[in-house]
């Protein structure tokens, strides 16, 4: 499996702390299943802004130690980044890190209630230089809990979209679980991914949402959603054959 979303650099924002809990969190993945790992520093959201530079230098001393400690894991580097009105310059720049360095892929992130009033433009615009967008975590946020047809509109033009792991097996939640089936179902999660923090509260475990996905959309589908479709975005290649999204019913809406 491929985990394209993974806080696993030591000591550069909220995720693993040291090399010792980056290395234990990578024999965790291991032992899940997962043979690479994109390692996704939050980039420009106003707490932390990791340079690339630094990615890259943290990516290179982890993907050593892990030889060293005979871990077989490849850890690549990408980051998790918030979008404002130059991300497209910073992209073609470098200054943000997109996917395994495509410049094609990179991991977007909305503030946890709402989503930017103009999102569509912005990603549209960014679509017109073949620059895609994987959303992270839209179950998590409130707004998309309330109107998950924002992720409609937004899969329709063309992005991606990434849900946690453990949202998917009601850890961030009960809204947060059922926005992440009900996204499932409708074609509008793309990619299952970690967003892991830590070896205990937020572990880089994927099999147990891997398992409730399938639960919706078959076992073929939840394995492509760790496999086959982030393998293609790591090498900066379409999609392919992805199901058309469907909008969703008012009776999805909420909890009720
Ligand atoms: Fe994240």
């Amino acid at each position: 499996m491929i985990d394209i979303h993974c806080h696993i650099l030591p000591g550069v924002d909220d995720g693993a702390k040291t090399l010792e809990e980056s290395l234990e969190m990578c024999r965790m993945a291991v032992a899940d299943g997962v043979k690479t790992i994109v390692a996704t520093p939050h980039q420009h959201d106003g707490v932390y802004n990791t340079p690339s530079a630094t990615i890259l230098a943290k990516v290179e001393q982890l993907n050593a130690a892990l030889k060293q400690a005979q871990i077989p894991l490849t850890i690549l580097p990408g980051a998790d980044v918030y979008i404002d009105v130059n991300t497209q310059e910073k992209i073609t720049s470098g200054e943000i890190m997109t996917i395994n360095r495509t410049k094609r892929y990179f991991l977007l992130e909305f503030p946890s209630h709402t989503l930017p009033a103009n999102i569509e433009n912005m990603v549209f615009n960014l679509m017109l230089k073949n620059i895609i967008p994987v959303l992270t975590h839209p179950e998590r946020i409130g707004e998309v809990q309330q109107h998950p047809n924002r992720i409609y509109d937004l899969v329709s033009l063309g992005v991606l979209s990434q849900i946690t792991a453990m949202s998917l097996t009601g850890g961030f939640g009960r809204h947060a679980q059922k926005c992440a089936k009900t996204l499932v179902e409708h074609n509008l999660a793309h990619i299952i991914a970690s967003d892991a923090h830590s070896i205990d509260s937020r572990p880089p475990i994927l099999t147990k949402g891997v398992k409730e996905a399938a639960k919706i959309v078959g076992h073929d589908w939840a394995q492509a959603m760790v496999t086959t479709i982030p393998q293609q975005v790591i090498s900066g290649q379409p999609v392919e054959d992805l199901e058309a999204p469907v909008p969703i019913k008012r009776r999805w809406f909420g909890l009720g």
